[in-house]
This record gives structure tokens, sequence and C-alpha cells, in this order.
């Protein structure tokens, strides 16, 4: 299966005007021109969702590139993630990607055109994965352009790279990563252990070094984190300053990972999960070869340890509605 990245995340809040805030004024992203569903936009003319990125049944809708929309926050009674999608190159790569998942014995669903327009893509599938989160594969995102951050973010590393990377908790790492590596097509970048059983392994489906982590540090799913790129330290700088300014807690300290290199800051969402904003990150090709890192951090990234980590998903519902 040849999954290029990340194409979107949809995440639910109780209030997902709150997080709009949040993604607006201290990432940096910007509601979305226009909204799933809505036609082309002429020039002078407003699609009727105005720029709000607000959906009628209270969906915000973020964009941080060319693409329509990359983060969705559906209103919901928990928080935490919604659905991930992965994008492949075009309807061919699409269709072998679903026999290949059916041979394998994976429950696919085949999204009508309506869902699929719900996503801003041509073409959805969608399946779970061992721990039930909900994993969408399209084909032909909507891109409108006109990318600009109200706080001046120059740009988000995306484009080949997908969106960022999001780290998850599983309870069962064997399957996860049987799942991950033989049906979905990923590789081990690295792996770090923390004991007996529990660690985090770093998957790519890009150049970029991990698309995908999964951390077992106990028996929780859920999302710990989403990182989100910016091109130099002075962004990332920024980022942190605005975090502070708007009080948001503060749940590592700005660092360099060892193994992809990425300098960043982790910050707690108003969804409950956490947004690492970094600059920096590795990029790994074919050649490869995984390794088992020893040591997490060349330095920095205060906070971020098993024991905070373990704390940070205990706060998870297990089984949130709609997973
Ligand atoms: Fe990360």
């Amino acid at each position: 299966m040849d999954i290029r990245g990340l194409g979107y995340v949809g995440f639910e809040s109780p209030d997902p005007k709150q997080w709009l805030e949040f993604a607006t004024g201290v990432i940096g992203m910007m509601p979305a021109r226009s909204i799933p569903g809505e036609s082309a936009i002429a020039p002078g003319q407003e699609p009727p969702s105005g720029g709000s990125g607000l959906a009628p049944d209270g969906t915000a809708f973020l964009k941080m590139d060319e693409r329509r929309w990359r983060v969705a926050v559906h209103p919901g009674e928990t928080a935490g993630l919604r659905y991930v999608g992965f994008e492949v190159t075009g309807i061919v790569a699409f269709e072998r990607a679903i026999a290949e998942l059916e041979e394998r014995g994976t429950a696919v669903t085949h999204c009508s055109e309506e869902e699929a327009q719900q996503r801003s893509v041509q073409g959805l599938a969608a399946f779970a994965d061992p721990s039930g989160n909900r994993i969408e594969l399209f084909h032909g995102p909507v891109s409108d352009f006109k990318f600009v951050s109200p706080v001046g973010v120059k740009r988000f590393v995306t484009g080949e790279l997908g969106l960022g990377h999001l780290a998850l908790f599983v309870s069962d790492m064997e399957a996860t990563l049987d799942f991950l590596i033989r049906t979905l097509g990923f590789d081990l970048s690295d792996f770090v252990r923390f004991g007996p059983g529990l660690s985090i392994q770093f998957l790519r489906c890009s150049p970029r070094h991990h698309t995908i982590a999964v951390a077992r540090i106990g028996d929780i799913c859920g999302l710990h984190h989403l990182m989100l790129e910016v091109e130099d330290v002075d962004e990332v700088g920024q980022a942190l300053e605005r975090a502070e300014a708007a009080g948001i807690p503060i749940t590592a300290t700005l660092g360099r990972h060892r193994n992809d290199n990425m300098l960043s800051f982790y910050m707690r969402s108003p969804a409950g999960f956490d947004v690492e904003i970094g600059c920096d990150g590795m990029h790994v090709g074919d050649g490869w070869i995984a390794r088992e890192m020893c040591e997490a951090d060349v330095w920095g990234h205060k906070g971020l340890t098993p024991d905070a980590m373990q704390a940070a998903g205990d706060e998870i519902d297990p089984e949130p509605e709609g997973r």
C-alpha cells in the first residue's frame, strides 16, 4: 500500500470554537476560507461560511497550507481523536489499497460521494485500526490556496511530508505494529524502550521521520499529541511566546529530540491532548536502517517523561463515543 502522508485529522471537543481560537491565535492556523460542500470561490464572492471556518453543525475547520482544510474539530461530549485521514496519489492507488486491506481481512467501509464531500476529497474509505481508531483513506483533496496565518506564521512545513505527525497511546503494541507495517505499509524509523513491553515506536510513510508514533506505557488508548512543523527556530520561539501569553500550559519545555532532530515544545490544547510545534525535522530515505534509541532528547523537553505521558493518558476516556 502506498500511503503518501497524513492528509487531515479530525478531533472531537465539547467546545470546537475554543479550539479554533487556540489554533488561530496560538498555533497560527487560519479558519478555513471555505468549508466542505461549498463550491468554488469566485473573485469577490464569499462562501456562506464567510471564512469563519465554522460549519452549521458547529464543526471548526482549520487551514494551514493550500488545502481547503487540514484539521477539523467536531462538537461532541468527549475530547480526543475522531478520525485520521491518509492520502494516496489517485484512484488507482486508492482502489489497490482497498483491495489489499480486504485481502488481509480488514473490514472496509466504502464511503458515499456525499461522505467524501464532507472531507473535501474525491474518494473516501474507512476502517478501524487494532485500537479502534477510525482510519480513513482518500484521494483527490480539494485545494483552495491563499493560506495567510492570522498571527504571521510564514508557512507550515507540509507538502509531500503531510500535515505533521500524531502520537497515539495503544494498548496492544504487537497488533498495532503488525497492522501499521504489514497492512498499511509504514516503515519503522526507530523506537525507544521504557521497560518490559513498554515502548514508543516511530513509523513513516513519507520522507518525514515519522508520521505516526505509537506508545505503549499502560493500558490506555488515545491521542497524546499532534505535531505541526514550522520553518525555523524563530517561528517555534514565537509560537512559544504566544502560548505563554495566552496562558496555555507548556507540557514540555523547548528541546531537541534525538531521533528526528525536531526542535520543539509541547503545550496542552483545549481538547486535552498536546500540540507539539517544531522545526528541523529529519527526512529519512529508503535505505534507512531502523534502530533502537537509548536517549529521547539531545537537550530540553523537560516534562516529557513516560510518567507524565501516562498521567496525560489517564485523563483520556478509554472508549469515547464516536471513535
Ligand atoms: Fe512528536
